[in-house]
């Protein structure tokens, strides 16, 4: 009701608003020294991670999301292969088992029909080995897995994931951290300097959040329009494709997201100046790269919205919108950059008046195929 809802017009928002406290009482029993341990996945996890070779992903919808951002990771940091599926997908089609895969479902709720499919699927074809990072400690999904990280997200109403989306980040780099270590990729000075980055993240969440007034100016634009593009490279290729489901869900404007890289095998097509072009823009290496990509928008008049980095010389100017985020982030940067895209499909669908927290035909949690 109102009183629970406070300050807040929406649960979608209050929940994007809690997520600075989600992600600190996810971060709660990672202890001081030392803390990378993986026990934090369960008594059995250090015998299980002594047999894994590689991850298999399963998840639907913003939880497949976090699972693709979470793939950049387990590779680079934990040197891990990794592949991510759609569960309604990997659970009908033929695929090659191998026993010593760890599979990792991701799901707040836990009882997502598809994703509890595909679990037993791969259990079937010979991988017994499973984990999941899950919001709900009591759901099917904890039972039927051996590891577990529950998020600490608390419950989350609206339809359109958030705080679950920031806080399952939170678990799948704790696990990435703890399978490098494990296989000898994590120095004692990065695990330091990445559990201190983990830690400063409520902060720098709550930064992000004050840019509230600065997406609200963008939605008045946005709702308006009838299309939009996301683009986004490397880790934070999902986070587009996360801001652009988030859009389509509750505004109901259609929305893409492509790598910056695909664009012209395709997209740049749609490129008008009545389609607004979401750019995810962290300094990272493909900076240089995605620069060139937005040249290519601007020369066909397409409208830019990037969200830049603190140190990223992206400038506002004809067609091109700059919202600058408080500071670089490295690894963690895509968990800083997927909010002000929630924000912002929050504030396009509030212009357009549509209901928020109940978007039409979608259900909070799927528990039938
Ligand atoms: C539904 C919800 C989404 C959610 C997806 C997977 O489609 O509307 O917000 O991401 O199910 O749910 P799960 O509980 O497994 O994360």
């Amino acid at each position: 009701g109102a009183a629970e809802l406070g300050p807040y017009r929406h649960y979608m928002q209050k929940e994007i608003f809690e997520q600075p406290k989600a992600i600190a009482d996810t971060l709660d029993n990672v202890d001081d020294v030392s803390a990378i341990e993986p026990s934090l996945f369960g008594a059995r996890a250090a015998e299980v991670f002594s047999q894994i070779d590689r991850i298999l992903i399963l998840a639907c919808g913003t939880s497949y999301y976090s699972g693709s951002t979470a793939k950049y990771w387990l590779e680079s940091i934990a040197k891990i292969p990794t592949s991510v599926e759609i569960a309604s997908e990997y659970r009908y089609r033929d695929s090659v088992p191998d026993p010593r895969t760890l599979v990792v479902t991701i799901s707040q709720s836990g009882e997502t029909a598809d994703t509890l499919a595909a679990l037993k699927h791969a259990r079937s074809l010979g991988m017994p080995h499973s984990l999941t990072i899950c919001n709900v400690s009591t759901s099917a999904m904890v039972r039927e897995c051996a590891l577990a990280y529950i998020t600490r997200a608390g419950a989350e109403i609206g339809v359109a994931s958030t705080k679950a989306f920031t806080t399952q980040l939170v678990g799948l780099f704790l696990l990435t951290l703890t399978l490098a270590k494990l296989r000898g990729h994590l120095s004692a000075e990065s695990e330091a300097e990445h559990l201190k980055a983990l830690r400063h993240l409520p902060v720098a969440v709550q930064a992000v959040l004050a840019l509230e007034p600065q997406v609200v100016a963008w939605a008045e634009a946005f709702a308006r329009k009838e299309n939009a593009l996301f683009l986004g490279r490397g880790l934070h290729y999902p986070i587009a494709l996360e801001g652009a489901l988030k859009l389509k869900e509750i505004s109901y404007i259609h929305a893409e997201a492509y790598p910056a890289g695909e664009l012209k095998h395709g997209p740049l097509a749609l490129v008008t100046a009545e389609m607004p072009v979401v750019t995810v823009a962290p300094n990272d290496a493909l900076l240089e790269k995605l620069k060139s990509n937005l040249q290519e928008v601007r020369a066909r008049g397409g409208e830019l919205f990037v969200f830049a980095d603190a140190d990223s010389h992206i400038a506002s100017g004809e067609g091109l919108h700059v919202i600058r985020m408080p500071e670089h982030y490295g690894a963690l940067s895509p968990i800083l950059h997927v909010v002000p895209l929630q924000l912002l499909a929050y504030h396009t669908a509030c212009a357009r008046g549509t209901d928020v927290d109940k978007p039409r035909n979608l259900a909070k949690s799927v528990t039938v195929e």
